[in-house]
């Protein structure tokens, strides 16, 4: 049997145990055999990255996407925008564009910022094939049946198109379906949603696109990527996809002078209370595609494009108590308790007060009215103290609330810390919490609740006991298949201190393995770009205790990653994961072989000839008119050298 043969057959069978497993309860091979199986498959999948497949078993192990949703990659990332806030900012960026157009006259076109989520449409001869959620930006949930529910979204376009686009935009719950929503779900009983935004987002993910349906969601377009597009204009390009049906604003503006932008966003500054969807601010773009491509892109947004937020609503309120509550990492964060107040449609009765900076600079006494301000952040925050009545100024608390031990500053930071960290209890239970969610191990079969549990039974002290208690079949299944996770994951999972997920990325990257990392000086760890002193202390010290050291001994002989695998050492990303590559003409910045072993860092295949299965064409110039047409032919995405490399420079950050 070749290789191929094989993961095919793996595949099936895994399919089958699966659900033999989850859905027949009786299961027809042992745990270790599945886990075997898994493995071998993963490791084929590996040395064949174009036999990639959304669908396969192995996908369900360690994906940082809603597992109940396929994950697809986007065809180009789904960027987001820097934000100003006030005319000064929107004034620079203005020049910036000006200055980078060296005098060319431009336009903007200014349009309301939809507060909703975004979504990504695809459409093949004039029908919907396939609607994505940002996801990270760089892959997405597929969506498509409970976007298929949304009536302002075309199935099918009855009008001349190009055979292949992708039209992005905003998924919305206007405020009378919110509000509906939210009395319906406050009668029986369930706790609302805190906005529109979030019952939009929790309705999309819904498992029944009946309920979908039923809860009446709407969608605005405000970007259209097509090979071909009609007009040099942006502004033009939607006016033509509203005649394929689209929903596309109505209160667009093409802008010629700064003044005009601000215009147009004061208008809607107080105009906007009367839109029948929430926004959140304006998005100024250069019009001009030509104008755009010449702007380029940075790592996380264009240049072209950029958002100015509206002042968040404000409310006052009287600050009743303040408590505190200690994180995973032992940070102490105060919370104020208020009496309730009504606040962009929801009511507020608790803010956060971020640290014992931001605490001590608002000189609070219980009884101080208090404003308040929700900005897009579901937490409210206190933002001014208006006094009142009180005569005790309340102090930031000098021991832990839990476990009463003395808190510590570190030097240059703005909050206190408990610094108990393996035995003050809410500490060691976010760790736990830390070590199983999502974006570390992805153990989703267990939750807070059986953490709880197992912690107040005395039988879950830190996270190696996971490997050794004897949960459920379930339960354990999805341990085993954590052992899967790459040492990156490992590594953020441990919940050092600083050490988020990109820290933990960039020092496995480095180090390659936990020994070398425990070994290292923190003048080593200090050549690595993206990694500071403070960082740097903070790995040190966690890897040079003790405890820690037992604790990593025993996940290593759990089976836990503790190193980078021979696929990780050789590969940067898996940005281009599962995409054929076709590579045509002559290159600028890098010779073809270059190209084409950036392909293979970043997890593509080449590929010497088109046919269906090509993903793209990468072309420069002088490509051959043969090449050209049978990609045009089958509608294959053609993208230049300059494309290319901004699509990888993404993840090489
Ligand atoms: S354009 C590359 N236009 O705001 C430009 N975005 O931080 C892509 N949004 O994720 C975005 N209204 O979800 C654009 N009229 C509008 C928008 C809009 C809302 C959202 C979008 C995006 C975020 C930008």
């Amino acid at each position: 049997m070749t290789e191929t043969d094989l993961i095919l057959t793996l595949r099936q069978q895994l399919h089958e145990h699966n659900h033999n497993y989850y859905v027949l309860n009786s299961p027809t091979v042992s745990d270790k055999e599945f886990d075997d199986m898994m493995r071998q498959l993963q490791e084929l999948e590996a040395s064949h990255p174009e036999m990639y497949d959304p669908n396969s078993p192995s996908q369900r192990v360690g994906s940082d996407l809603n597992e109940d949703f396929v994950s697809v990659k986007h065809l180009r990332p789904m960027l987001s925008l820097s934000n100003t806030y006030n005319l000064s900012e929107v004034r620079d960026f203005y020049e910036r564009v000006a200055d980078s157009l060296h005098g060319q006259p431009f336009q903007i076109c200014a349009e309301l910022k939809y507060d909703g989520l975004s979504i990504s449409l695809h459409y093949e001869h004039g029908r919907l094939v396939r609607a994505v959620t940002r996801g990270d930006g760089e892959q997405g949930d597929d969506v498509t049946a409970n976007v298929r529910t949304i009536r302002t979204i075309p199935l099918v376009i009855d009008a001349p198109c190009p055979r292949q686009f992708e039209i992005r935009g905003e998924i919305l719950l206007p405020w009378s379906n919110f509000n509906k929503l939210n009395a319906e779900r406050e009668a029986a009983g369930e706790a609302p949603f805190a906005n529109p935004r979030n019952a939009a987002s929790g309705t999309l993910k819904s498992k029944d696109p009946k309920v979908v349906a039923r809860r009446g969601l709407d969608a605005y377009l405000y970007y259209l990527l097509s090979e071909a597009p009609k007009y040099d204009g942006h502004y033009q390009n939607l006016q033509t996809a509203r005649e394929w049906g689209f929903q596309v604003s109505p209160d667009m503006r093409l802008c010629n002078t700064i003044d005009e932008v601000w215009d147009y966003i004061q208008y809607w500054d107080t105009e906007r209370k009367h839109l029948p969807v929430a926004t959140d601010g304006i998005v100024l773009k250069v019009n001009s595609l030509a104008q755009q491509q010449s702007l380029g892109l940075t790592a996380k947004s264009p240049r072209w494009a950029i958002a100015y937020k509206f002042q968040a609503e404000q409310a006052t309120t009287t600050l009743r108590e303040i408590t505190y509550q200690v994180g995973r990492t032992g940070v102490i964060t105060p919370v104020a308790n208020m009496d309730p107040v009504a606040l962009s449609g929801t009511m507020v009765h608790r803010a956060t007060l971020h640290n014992a900076d931001v605490m001590e600079s608002l000189a609070l006494h219980i009884g101080d009215s208090v404003v308040i301000e929700k900005g897009g952040e579901i937490i409210p925050k206190i933002v001014d103290n208006e006094g009142g009545p009180g005569e005790h100024r309340i102090h930031f608390i000098k021991r832990c609330p839990v476990c009463g031990t003395k808190l510590v500053r570190e030097p240059d930071e703005a909050g206190y810390y408990c610094p108990n960290d393996q035995h003050c209890p809410p500490q060691i239970l976010g760790k736990l919490e830390h070590f199983v969610s999502r974006k570390a191990m992805n153990i989703n079969s267990i939750g807070s609740e059986i953490i709880n549990q197992y912690f107040n039974q005395g039988l879950l002290h830190d996270v190696s006991d996971f490997y050794h208690i004897d949960f459920d079949e379930k339960i354990k299944r999805s341990i085993t298949e954590s052992l899967s996770v790459p040492f990156e994951r490992v590594l953020f999972a441990l919940g050092i201190r600083f050490v988020g997920e990109i820290a933990a990325k960039t020092l496995a990257r480095k180090f390659k393995n936990i020994d070398a990392l425990s070994t290292a000086t923190i003048d080593e760890m200090l050549e690595t770009d993206g990694i500071g002193q403070v960082i740097a202390s903070s790995v040190r010290d966690y890897l040079h205790d003790k405890e820690n050291q037992q604790l990593i001994a025993r996940l290593k002989e759990a089976g836990l990653q503790f190193a980078l695998s021979h696929q990780q050492m050789s590969q940067h990303s898996t940005t281009l994961q599962g995409q054929v590559i076709v590579i045509s003409g002559v290159f600028k910045h890098h010779s073809r072989e270059q190209y084409k072993q950036l392909i293979e860092q970043h997890g593509g295949k080449n590929s010497g000839s088109i046919s269906g299965k090509t993903s793209f064409l990468l072309a420069g110039e002088n490509i051959g008119p043969s090449k050209l047409e049978k990609a045009q032919k089958l509608g294959i995405r053609i993208i230049s050298e300059d494309e290319f490399l901004a699509e990888i420079r993404q993840t090489d950050q």
